[in-house]
């Protein structure tokens, strides 16, 4: 039975990742995290297949060393990933996404382990439509991993420091892979993943401040019954894809490790691009199908007050699906009106009660 350490198994992709490896394989699963399992089930975290610490990776490099010995292959997901942490912790991001990526980088280089590392659609900053070039024109629009550019901001936009991490990380690992012509590695970049237990809802889950991303914020807005915020008008565009659908296409890089090295592929849903206006508008409907109540007024606030100095945004995130089809052989199935219901039928599972008892006792 081959083994496969996830470090960050504990977060939103992690719990996910660990239901479908422990149901679709046979994989024997070493699982680090710095914060407790509450995203894990019970029953998964029971099986004698599955093997989890807590521990800071970042503070104890020998549990970081030891599990990757033991393993076959290695998934990275530990990171900062939320917008509004790149403006309240700048430092902190690039070390999250960078600093502490490259210990387990030089780990599984060191061990020779198949390195399954979690990098961000985000690499890709801004289009080159969003500065005039025609959109019609898919080099300015579609995000291809081999022919698309970076264009991240200046300086002192530090939203883009996330990116930049990231971006550094790949180079770092497609750098061993090119010096190392032995080891493998595969970087994912996901756009847009949604699903149950994604990010929190402020205020509950330990959390008493800062902004989750935008489907854990509408919700929070729509269960709170208060305005969801359109940061600058909502004139962003995103797609979704569904959480099922995208761990798929990971257990097919763990499937194929030789059609998924020395790649890196973008996993996510072109079909379900939305404008943030939209979305809101949409996940208004939705909410009003799974509760009956109607709520969904907006507001819009500048992205520099509601983030703070510094913010700045992707303009659109359509990810070109041709390696990922040609390598993997996989396509996203889950249309978005889909996505988001289940999505948001498992917030209102786990939150809906809470907030309604916050709501009697104000
Ligand atoms: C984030 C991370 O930075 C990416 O690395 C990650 O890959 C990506 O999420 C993801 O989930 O895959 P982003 O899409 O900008 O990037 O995250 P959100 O905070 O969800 O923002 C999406 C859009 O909604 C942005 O235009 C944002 O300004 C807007 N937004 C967000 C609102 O209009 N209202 C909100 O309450 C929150």
């Amino acid at each position: 039975m081959k083994t496969v350490c996830v470090v960050g198994v504990a977060g939103f992709i992690g719990s996910h990742l660990l239901h479908a490896l422990l149901h679709e394989t046979d994989y024997r699963v070493i699982g680090l995290d710095k914060e407790a399992p509450d995203k894990i089930s019970r029953v998964l975290l029971r099986s004698d297949r599955v093997e989890f610490t807590q521990v800071d990776v970042a503070r104890s490099s020998a549990a970081l060393a030891d599990a990757i010995e033991r393993s076959d292959v290695v998934i990275n997901l530990a990171a900062i990933c939320n917008p509004s942490e790149y403006i309240r912790q700048p430092v902190a991001t690039i070390h999250s996404n960078f600093t502490d990526a490259q210990e387990c980088i030089e780990l599984c280089v060191r061990h020779k382990k198949h390195l399954v590392h979690f990098s961000t659609c985000e690499v890709y900053g801004r289009t080159l439509s969003s500065f005039g070039l025609p959109a019609e024109d898919a080099a300015n629009s579609v995000l291809d991993e081999e022919t698309s550019p970076m264009v991240l901001g200046p300086l002192s936009a530090q939203r883009w420091n996330y990116a930049c991490a990231k971006a550094l990380a790949e180079r770092l690992i497609y750098a061993h892979g090119a010096e190392e012509p032995g080891w493998r590695f595969t970087i994912v970049r996901p756009f847009n993943w949604i699903g149950g237990r994604m990010d929190y809802v402020p205020g509950l889950d330990g959390r008493a401040d800062g902004q989750p991303r935008v489907i854990a914020s509408f919700m929070s807005a729509l269960m709170r019954d208060e305005p969801l915020v359109l940061v600058d008008g909502g004139v962003a565009y995103r797609s979704f894809c569904y959480i099922e659908d995208a761990v798929e296409a990971v257990l097919r890089m763990l499937e194929r490790p030789e059609r998924a090295a020395g790649l890196a592929f973008n996993v996510g849903n072109p079909e379900n691009s939305i404008e943030i206006a939209s979305l809101a508008r949409l996940m208004g409907e939705l909410y009003e199908e799974l509760t009956g109540q109607r709520r969904g007024a907006t507001v819009s606030i500048p992205g520099t007050e509601y983030y703070g100095k510094g913010y700045a945004d992707s303009d659109l995130r359509l990810p070109s699906m041709r390696l990922v089809r040609e390598r993997l052989g996989w396509a996203p199935s889950t249309p978005l009106r889909g996505a988001l219901k289940r999505t948001m039928a498992a917030f209102i599972a786990q939150y809906g009660e809470r907030l309604a008892k916050e709501k009697g006792a104000a």
